[in-house]
């Protein structure tokens, strides 16, 4: 797979495509302090209620193709940081470390491929790789 060296503009739409694909924190717990009705369903109120980030995230409804990662995407906003009161307090800085560390890896390489198979953390909350094993070529033209 080719890294997209020399075109580090469009890295924050990769992100946010990467992020709306493969959700890190795919689901998010909430209590009812009333009862809500969501399409013709009441949920009581007091009740444990999980949020599917990930299933939101691929709405067909709101995305064309949704299983398909596709980095020129620019559609609706997706929601793997929340929303509402409670939406990630971190996000500017996730999305600004994300943004620094694949600037530079485009900056700096001609090519970048997986090497080898990678493997998951095991967490029942996040996903993210324990292992991603990559194989990259040096930029020949990188002003140091
Ligand atoms: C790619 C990186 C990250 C993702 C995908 C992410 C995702 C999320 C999600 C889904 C929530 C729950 C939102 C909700 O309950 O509606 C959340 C909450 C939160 N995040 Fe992040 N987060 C990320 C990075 C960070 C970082 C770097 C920080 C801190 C430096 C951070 C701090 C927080 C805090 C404090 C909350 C709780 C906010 C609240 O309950 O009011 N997150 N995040």
């Amino acid at each position: 797979m080719a890294s997209g060296a020399g075109r580090p503009g469009a890295v924050a739409r990769r992100l946010d495509e990467s992020l709306r694909y493969d959700a890190p924190s795919p689901h998010i717990g909430r209590t009812t302090t009333e009862a809500v009705e969501i399409d013709g369903i009441v949920i009581p109120a007091d009740a444990k209620v999980l949020l599917l980030i990930g299933a939101a995230d691929r709405d067909p409804e709101r995305f064309t193709d949704p299983d398909r990662f596709d980095l020129n995407r620019g559609e609706a906003p997706h929601v793997a940081f929340g929303v509402g009161i409670h939406t990630c307090i971190g996000q500017p800085l996730a999305k600004l470390e994300a943004e620094l560390v694949l600037t530079a890896l485009a900056r700096h390489t001609e090519t970048l491929a997986v090497d080898g198979t990678p493997t998951r953390q095991l967490n029942n909350w996040l996903r993210g790789f324990a292992t991603l094993p990559i194989v990259a070529t040096p930029a020949r033209d990188v002003a140091r």
